[in-house]
């Protein structure tokens, strides 16, 4: 936080903070994930604050490149499974929540947990979770539509639960997997026996 005060306004010290560390383009993911967010929010009649808020912290730990993840998850005593440490990456969502926690204020387990899991989900995933993770999927850092956009939106026609795993398959046979973190097996595997036993 040296040299960077909060004002109090959630999404102005998400925005500015990751400018002030020089993560412009994850300021700009934030407020697209967050303005998804509050549409999904409306739609699925989910707390709109809480899942605004995950929103816009999710990402704040890209303030910390890869090669320090590992080192600031040991500082901040966060547990680092082995798939974690071979993958630094991973562990941006577990930094992101202490974070939140910790430099942003934010007290509410829900929120937190929505953040902790973004990227990998995790087994039996509370509706903020799924919002949050089909938010950031949704509103995705990189250039040009998803390929899997049109599908996980026609699935949002049943449910965020539908949407999520409309990702997870895309993702699990896109072979662009680095890492099978623990989570999201689990939250795979979960996902795949309601759906194909349809
Ligand atoms: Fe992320
Ligand atoms: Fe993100």
């Amino acid at each position: 936080m040296a040299g960077f005060s909060l004002c109090g306004n959630l999404p102005q010290d998400t925005f500015e903070f990751l400018k002030h560390h020089d993560c412009p383009i994850t300021a700009a993911h934030s407020t697209e994930v967050a303005f998804t967010a509050q549409q999904l929010a409306e739609r699925f009649d989910i707390d709109c604050q809480q899942a605004e808020a995950a929103a816009w912290l999710h990402d704040i730990s890209a303030v910390f490149p890869n090669w320090q993840r590992a080192a600031v998850s040991s500082q901040l005593g966060i547990e680092i499974l082995p798939e974690e440490e071979l993958v630094p990456l991973l562990l941006h969502q577990k930094i992101s929540a202490v974070m939140a926690a910790e430099m942003f204020g934010v007290t509410d387990s829900k929120v937190l947990a929505a953040i902790r899991c973004h990227t990998t989900l995790r087994a039996d995933p509370s509706d903020l979770d799924l919002l949050v993770f089909a938010a950031d999927k949704l509103a995705w850092d990189q250039r040009g539509t998803p390929p899997y956009q049109h599908e996980m939106e026609a699935a949002l026609d049943n449910s965020l639960e539908a949407a999520v795993w409309v990702y997870q398959r895309y993702l699990w046979y896109s072979g662009k997997i680095k890492m099978i973190h623990p989570w999201m097996r689990d939250s795979y595997e979960e996902l795949k026996v309601r759906y194909e036993m349809l």
